[in-house]
């Protein structure tokens, strides 16, 4: 289908450690023409690209995000734990992100991980760091915490967001409506086509996550979803090369 967006979740994380350069690069290699990737702050206040709130599964150190500077955070090797061939990948930077897709028209998925740790100011540090790149049409923001996606949308209503749930949510374009979102971000389980029309008949569209087996992405992409993401950007290509 013409226009699906690809969403390397983590980047290519099948293939290479998550939410390194590396896996992101390889993502877009793979087919993908979007990242979905997740955004923390150091404690110095930079915007650092991971998962976890704590730094040790991937890296070893034992210290959370919050309480590391990024000098700390760039010393520690983020690619060894998943292949030895990734020793000395490094927790990249927003601003490293959005250098490589600027000019690219890859999309970028920047969920804010903001549900355990509470970063202060984190919408506005990430706002501004996509209008200095003035990627701000080519970025969406999604997260599981709606209040940020509420304040995101008040501080800068010309970037993209998504909700992100589990399977929660009955009839979710009047939640969506109210949370003032572009783009439903629900496990896959809980999309079904009536829901799917009936969001887009009101503008909204769904990105389900995380979809690995070409199955499910053939029945998603022939519901008429908008994006898919999934830690196998290449198995998803193939899908929609199908036919
Ligand atoms: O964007 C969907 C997905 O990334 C949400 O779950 O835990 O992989 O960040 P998680
Ligand atoms: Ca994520």
């Amino acid at each position: 289908m013409a226009g699906l967006i690809n969403f390397a979740h983590r980047g290519a994380s099948a293939y290479c450690p998550e939410n390194t350069m590396a896996a992101f690069v390889r993502g877009i290699e793979l087919g993908a023409n979007g990242i979905e990737t997740d955004v923390q702050m150091t404690a110095d206040g930079q915007l650092v690209l991971i998962h976890d709130e704590l730094l040790a599964r991937t890296t070893g150190s034992p210290k959370l995000v919050k309480d590391a500077t990024l000098e700390e955070i760039k010393r520690l090797d983020a690619g060894s734990w998943f292949d030895p061939q990734f020793k000395g990948e490094r927790v990249p930077t927003l601003a490293e992100l959005l250098e490589l897709v600027c000019g690219t028209g890859v999309q970028v998925n920047l969920e804010l991980k903001n549900g355990v740790v509470l970063y202060p100011e984190l919408e506005e540090a990430v706002i501004a760091e996509v209008r200095r790149y003035g990627l701000t049409e080519q970025v969406i923001i999604s997260s599981f915490n709606h209040y940020s996606l509420v304040k995101c949308k008040l501080l800068a209503p010309e970037i993209r967001t998504g909700i992100l749930y589990g399977e929660g949510l009955y009839e979710p374009w009047d939640y969506a409506g109210r949370v003032r979102a572009d783009a439903l971000h629900a496990f896959y389980y809980a999309v079904i086509p009536e829901w799917v029309e009936q969001a887009a008949a009101r503008g909204i569209v769904y990105h389900p996550y995380t979809v690995n087996d070409a199955a499910t992405m053939r029945r998603l992409v022939g519901m008429g979803v908008a994006g898919i993401i999934t830690d196998y950007p290449d198995r998803l290509a193939a899908v929609l090369s199908e036919a």
